[in-house]
């Protein structure tokens, strides 16, 4: 598909694979792997930390917070030669006592389904109990309580049930061993955390490192790319459009590397780390919860689909809206002397209009999905409670699992509901690649500048031969023109508007090239030389002067850096642009606002001619350089100019006749053909169509 093809700019549908955008932006992430590999690393260790906290959480819970004991039936046991033999050394005998118990840390050994398993047989009986080292704090407790404590020198062991009558005081004094268990895991949870988050920061910060890189070495190629474009390519091309490439469409690419490198990477790492945790943790239970997933994958590829057409929509009202406003501020002093503002407020306000539309379109599909993802967490979180609540009864689970459960499946939604919303991004970033891929890869060639360097010492003499070109296929603009110009001579060419004037000097920069015919630099056609050096030979004053923001002297240098301020005043003086500058507060250096609207038309040729000066280049051409320029000031500048070409080849283009007079040779183009040629003698004493030129503008003049 040809890059000039409009419709690119709208169309969201990739037609370029996938693949293909992948290859050929890998040049771009290829310098910055290593840090991409490091990122990817980073992404894991903090996830794998996060994962972490809460396991830490139910340590705490099993290890110290509920930690039970189960009051074993030896007689019973021992029916059981198997159970007998397996439980044997993990068994506690309070001494004194009839009472042997089976710890926690056993039980927690022996895997879930021990407890269940000894109940069903009547070994144990559901009451729990708390058994402690016997410490002396703990011997002290017992000592005030010694109908609910049972103890030895090792052992203490009291009823779940008979915990409550303790004084809690009582409680933080038999659980000290507990209380510092408990301590220490906040402090390693606290760790974990801080190390998390350290990790965090330093994948985000080396993401958007090596996406602020990406995007600028994008952003250079296509800057590189277009100022290397031959101008027929703008013609084909808007400049909006091309500045949305470099700027949005780069920008889109950061924003998909972001999306994908901080956000999504460590949500899949996450959604994943969390999916296994969880299946290891219960089996069962990990899959009752999934349960929802096919549920939420549905409703996630819905709200992709629906919010995809909202993003659209809302992005393409912007961009109408941006366009809308740069146009009219613009065209302001246009839509003022016509009194067409308040007509222009209606239209942009039913743009804005419909931009609001869009944008509730998309509030809406939010505002659905959000409670949709909320509504599949907490049922969730519903199946937990129930079915894990159930588990953790009949001992099948510890109530840290269950606890842990609900706390991963809060972690879990979270990822899925970002990478849903990260969707949008990466889906209009793909259609900001395919248009930045065609833009690079399949405008045409670019401008082929190197060529045979320029012949020495020849003087600049300049040929066309019968040459004819047409800017696009159907209308021809110049048609078999040939014409010489002398080293050392001025050529004048005259013609009515459009008759193709300036079009020769385009073909003469080699902005363009003709189709047929030659034009010859020096006896060597121009196609073979190198365009650089070929454009530095010629000196080009324009009717419309470009101005690039910056100082006047550095419009005026260009970022030429062997001119001599003494030069460079001069050129200011020869051209006339030094009373322009000693009215400027700044003087030279002032800077000139965008366009330099702060200087009137003829002043900015002033300008143009300094350049000219400044340049010095062997050959002088002006496409009608003094059009804007006052009589007065004109004559000044023609006599600096009949100075500047005395030794130059020169070529003139102008609508004032009297301006051209001296020229050694003149030709009269007519509908992109040489009607008349010879000198202002000659062609008055033909008394054509030159004659009759002069004659109406001699009229008008006098
Ligand atoms: N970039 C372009 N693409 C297509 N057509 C063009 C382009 N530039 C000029 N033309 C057409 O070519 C013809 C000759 O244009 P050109 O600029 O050479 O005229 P000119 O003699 O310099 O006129 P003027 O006296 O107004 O400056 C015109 O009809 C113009 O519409
Ligand atoms: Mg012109």
């Amino acid at each position: 598909m040809p890059f000039n093809n409009v419709h690119i700019e709208e169309s969201h549908h990739t037609t370029v694979g996938l693949y293909r955008l992948f290859v050929y932006f890998l040049r771009f992430f290829r310098p910055r792997r290593a840090i991409i590999a490091a990122t990817l690393l980073l992404a894991m260790c903090a996830t794998a930390a996060e994962l972490t906290l809460p396991h830490l959480v139910r340590t705490g819970i099993d290890r110290y917070i509920v930690p039970t004991a189960c009051l074993i039936d030896m007689d019973r046991l021992r029916q059981h030669p198997d159970l007998f033999r397996e439980l044997e050394t993990d068994l506690t005998p309070v001494d004194g006592t009839d009472m042997v118990f089976l710890g926690p840390e056993a039980l927690r050994q022996a895997g879930t389904s021990l407890l269940p398993q000894l109940q069903a047989l009547g070994i144990s009986a559901p009451e729990r109990y708390y058994i402690t080292p016997a410490t002396s704090d703990a011997l002290q407790v017992v000592q005030n309580h010694p109908d609910m404590l049972s103890a030895d020198n090792n052992v203490v062991a009291i009823a779940q049930s008979d915990m409550a009558a303790l004084s809690s005081s009582e409680l933080l004094q038999l659980r000290r061993v507990d209380v510092r268990g408990v301590a220490l895991l906040s402090g390693l949870f606290l760790v974990v955390l801080l190390v998390g988050f350290g990790l965090t920061a330093a994948q985000l910060f080396w993401v958007e490192h090596a996406s602020q890189h990406i995007m600028h070495d994008v952003r250079r190629t296509v800057f590189n790319h277009l100022i290397s474009r031959p101008l027929s390519f703008f013609t084909a091309n808007p400049v909006g459009r091309l500045v949305t490439r470099a700027t949005n469409d780069v920008q889109n690419l950061h924003e998909m590397f972001n999306a994908l490198f901080a956000s999504m990477l460590k949500d899949v790492l996450m959604v994943a780390g969390i999916m296994a945790v969880l299946l290891m943790l219960d089996v069962r239970l990990s899959l009752a919860c999934f349960a929802v997933l096919p549920f939420l994958l549905l409703s996630a590829m819905l709200f992709s689909t629906f919010s995809r057409r909202a993003f659209r929509e809302v992005r393409i009202k912007i961009a109408a809206i941006n366009a809308m406003i740069q146009e009219s501020i613009a065209g302001l002093s246009v839509l003022k002397v016509f009194g067409r503002e308040s007509e222009h407020d209606r239209d942009f306000q039913r743009l804005n209009y419909e931009n609001y539309q869009a944008n509730m379109r998309q509030t809406t599909v939010f505002a659905i999905f959000s409670p949709v993802v909320d509504f599949a967490r907490l049922s969730v979180m519903g199946i937990i409670v129930w079915y894990g609540g159930l588990r953790t009864l009949d001992g099948a689970m510890s109530l840290g699992t269950l606890v842990v459960f609900l706390y991963y499946m809060r972690m879990f939604f979270r990822p899925i509901q970002d990478m849903t919303e990260k969707y949008n991004i990466i889906q209009s970033a793909f259609a900001s690649l395919e248009r930045l891929y065609l833009l690079l890869e399949k405008s045409g060639p670019g401008e082929e500048l190197a060529g045979e360097p320029l012949p020495q010492d020849q003087g600049c003499a300049i040929s066309f031969r019968n040459v004819s070109f047409a800017y696009n296929e159907t209308e021809p603009v110049l048609r078999d023109v040939s014409f010489d110009v002398a080293p050392g001579t001025t050529l004048a060419i005259v013609g009515v508007t459009g008759s193709g004037k300036t079009t020769i000097i385009n073909l003469l920069e080699r902005f363009y090239d003709a189709q047929q015919g030659s034009i010859l630099f020096d006896g060597v056609d121009i196609r073979k030389l190198d365009t650089v050096q070929l454009r530095r030979q010629m000196g080009l004053v324009l009717q419309d002067v470009i101005m690039f923001s910056g100082s006047i002297r550095e419009n005026v240098l260009l970022g030429n850096p062997q001119v001599s301020e003494q030069r460079l005043r001069q050129a200011l003086a020869i051209s006339n642009l030094d009373k322009v500058v000693a009215r400027l507060p700044g003087g030279i250096d002032e800077p000139l606002m965008e366009g330099a609207r702060m200087l009137s038309a003829g002043e900015r040729q002033l300008l143009a001619f300094a350049r000219a000066v400044v340049a010095d280049p062997p050959v002088l051409i002006l496409d009608e350089a003094t059009a804007n320029i006052d009589p007065l000031t004109e004559e000044l500048i023609q006599k600096a100019l009949t100075n500047i070409t005395i030794r130059r080849t020169a070529i003139i283009i102008a609508h004032r006749l009297s301006t051209i007079q001296h020229a050694d040779s003149i030709i009269l183009l007519h509908k992109g053909a040489i009607k008349e040629q010879g000198t202002h003698a000659e062609l008055m004493a033909r008394k054509g169509m030159y004659y009759r030129m002069s004659k109406l503008q001699y009229l008008s003049d006098s």
